[in-house]
């Protein structure tokens, strides 16, 4: 008997693997993925517990899931409701206490445990919480047959974080840094690729802290790893999120110098440009430091773009701070970014901290660093028009005829172009730019 399955998901790309993942572990179960969550026999929430806004999402999906869930249960039937993610395992406890109609609570390590925990909440009335860090590790329990995952994949090769800067929930939510054996995630790249895959991108918190077991004994750093997936015929692009300034080595500036494969596109948070504030987060590196690691990327790869993580308002940031934020942004010239109010966490040491920063100084703060990032992704994208792009064609377009797909940079390209080309890398003339996309032309399509 097929029962049908709703996932939303919040936060990072993690999230959106392990979703992935939770629908795998589910489906021998006979959970179909479903596109709304009305009629739905199972919902799971995949939460964020990244900035309060974010958490908050949750308690208010909640309470409209409860609505959907009686309504089921007056026609006779049952939702199982389920909060997974990292909201999860930093609240697990509130949940249940704020959430009373809540079947399951899990963290992000033990979602390999669903078929016991919707079997146990079929079972009885009353919470199922699991949100152990276990000994053993999800992956090893992954089932092989996976739902097809689209031209672009992501696979996750490291979790967790050793980091601890101040102001961050995941060392807590996510657990001490974990990497995945290398031939493990090579198998799981195969299997991606001959499921349609033609981009991947490997996903960690610190993805490239991965110091994972090689195949022949001994330890892969991440540069080692891509070097060994760049032999994987048929995939034609690697990515990696998130990395970290202090784990750029040689063997990965070396990869960025010698895999066509590899993207000349990298998200490198940097977070400040003050080096008191970065000392204060403990990030553990200054912003000349971070400037260095630039450059020696640019020179490894000349064509390379970057993108970056920003908290305006961070505890003790005063106006002459953020003003080397902004110098730093200037120097570096970023192709794109995201940037945030510092929002104070629970249990993180800054939350703490004295010299919190007034709400409508963080406001205005952001107001300046955005203007100056969204300029300069309008002068990198308005830079590409006239170029011939290399454009992963990935899905159907919004309007009849078109599709859509990324440049290297990550851009969206939108194009006319027949169907039977999505799967393929095309070389676009780019014609136009948006402030968040790019209009190609197919030369070919044209003619
Ligand atoms: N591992 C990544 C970051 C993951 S969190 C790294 O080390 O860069 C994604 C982004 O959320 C962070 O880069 C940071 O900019 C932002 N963020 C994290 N904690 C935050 C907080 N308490 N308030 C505001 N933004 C935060
Ligand atoms: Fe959070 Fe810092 Fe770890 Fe990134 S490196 S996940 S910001 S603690
Ligand atoms: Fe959010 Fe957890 Fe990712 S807190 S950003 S979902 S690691």
């Amino acid at each position: 008997m097929t029962k049908s399955l709703f996932i939303k998901t919040y936060g990072c790309q993690m999230n959106v693997y392990d979703s992935a993942r939770m629908a795998d572990v589910l489906a021998p179960l006979g959970y179909r993925a479903v596109e709304t969550p009305e009629d739905a026999d199972m919902v799971i929430l995949n939460t964020c517990h990244i900035r309060e806004k974010a958490a908050e999402k949750v308690f208010s999906e909640l309470g409209r899931l409860k609505t959907l869930q009686k309504r089921k249960a007056r026609a006779g039937g049952r939702m199982i409701l389920a909060v997974a993610g990292c909201v999860a395992q930093a609240e697990g406890a509130e949940i249940t206490a704020r959430a009373p109609h809540v079947d399951i609570v899990l963290g992000p390590q033990t979602y390999h445990r669903l078929p016991q925990m919707v079997a146990a909440a079929t079972r009885a009335a009353g919470h199922v919480l699991d949100t152990e860090f276990p000994a053993e590790a999800k992956f090893d329990f992954l089932p092989e047959a996976a739902a097809p995952q689209g031209v672009s994949a992501f696979l996750t090769i490291q979790e967790g974080c050793d980091k601890f800067c101040t102001f961050c929930v995941v060392p807590y939510t996510r657990g001490a840094e974990f990497s995945r054996p290398a031939a493990q995630v090579i198998a799981e790249a195969r299997r991606l690729v001959t499921a349609g895959a033609r981009e991947i991108t490997l996903l960690g918190q610190n993805v490239n802290a991965y110091h994972g077991e090689a195949p022949e004994g001994g330890i892969w750093g991440l540069g080692r790893l891509l070097r060994a997936l760049a032999e994987i015929p048929g995939l034609l692009r690697l990515r990696y999120t998130t990395s970290h300034p202090r784990d750029v080595d040689d063997e990965l500036l070396a990869a960025h110098r010698d895999l066509p494969t590899l993207m000349p596109f990298l998200h490198l948070p940097v977070q400040s440009g003050s080096d008191r504030v970065l000392a204060a987060m403990n990030r553990g590196h200054t912003a000349a430091d971070y400037l260095r690691t630039l450059e020696r990327l640019r020179a490894a790869r000349p064509e390379i773009a970057f993108s970056s993580d920003f908290i305006v308002g961070h505890p003790g940031e005063s106006e002459a701070d953020f003003a080397a934020t902004l110098a730093l942004v200037r120097e570096a010239q970023y192709a794109q970014a995201f940037s945030f109010k510092y929002s104070p966490r629970p249990g993180t040491p800054a939350a703490s901290e004295d010299g919190q920063v007034p709400e409508p100084v963080k406001t205005e703060r952001l107001r300046r660093l955005q203007e100056l990032l969204e300029a300069q992704q309008r002068a990198f994208n308005l830079s590409q028009v006239g170029k011939t792009l290399p454009v992963l064609l990935e899905k159907p377009g919004r309007h009849p005829g078109q599709l859509a797909g990324r440049s290297p940079y990550l851009q969206p390209v939108h194009v006319t172009a027949p169907a039977r080309l999505i799967g393929a890398l095309v070389p676009l003339l780019i014609r136009g730019a948006e402030p968040n996309s790019l209009a190609g032309e197919h030369l070919e399509s044209a003619a």
